[in-house]
């Protein structure tokens, strides 16, 4: 793992940025993913939504949150009156880790390495975006963005400073909820996360 920093542009804007992912070759994990899945949304986004790493489906589509758990936080979203177009989305790791399995592609979680190697781009949008609230769905994006002690059971749902005037919500992933076995008591906990991110001010 040599890390992204070297891969990063010299002019530092979500186009350049975008552009510059595509070749980075910061940890192993561009060797067999198909493309390089970057945030996508409004620059001056009031929200970021910060996943762990793209599925199967944003491997082959190259955006993130297009498969289920899409679904699952686009209707959350939408329940919780968050509106689309005031959200960037972005993952901790840019590219899809998987075992193959026949013709599956089962997903696997990144490494500590690779959520650090990952990081200069994670970091760079998040300078850029500069979002007043932050949404950290699941232990990958708490571990990258809040250090190795981040505990979701512990810190979800509770609004955390970040800057002057900005905060971290963090919540569960959406896929959690799709693997739960009570998924509605799942979804209701992510809602009411979700809703505590909508009412900041
Ligand atoms: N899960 C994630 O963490 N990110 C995606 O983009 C899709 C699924
Ligand atoms: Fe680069 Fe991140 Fe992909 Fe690793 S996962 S190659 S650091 S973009």
């Amino acid at each position: 793992n040599i890390g992204a920093e070297r891969f990063l542009p010299e002019e530092i804007s979500l186009p350049a940025l975008r552009e510059a992912a595509r070749r980075c070759e910061g940890c192993d994990l561009y060797l067999n993913a198909t493309q390089t899945v970057f945030g996508d949304g409004v620059p001056d986004a009031r929200f970021m939504l910060v996943g762990e790493e793209p599925g199967d489906q944003e491997d082959r589509q190259g955006a993130p949150f297009v498969g289920p758990a899409g679904r699952v936080l686009d209707r959350a979203l939408e329940e919780a009156g968050i509106d689309r177009d005031a959200v960037y989305v972005t993952n901790a790791v840019k590219h899809f880790k998987f075992q193959p399995r026949g013709k599956r592609r089962i997903h696997q979680k990144p490494t500590a390495a690779e959520i650090d190697a990952c990081h200069p781009w994670l970091d760079a949008e998040m300078r850029l975006v500069d979002p007043a609230v932050t949404v950290i769905l699941g232990a990958t994006a708490g571990r990258a963005l809040l250090g190795p002690s981040f505990r979701v059971t512990r810190q979800r749902g509770q609004a955390l400073p970040r800057a002057e005037g900005s905060y971290y919500v963090a919540t569960v992933h959406p896929s959690a909820i799709l693997r739960a076995p009570d998924r509605e008591t799942a979804y209701t906990g992510f809602l009411s996360d979700l809703r505590v991110a909508a009412a900041l001010p």
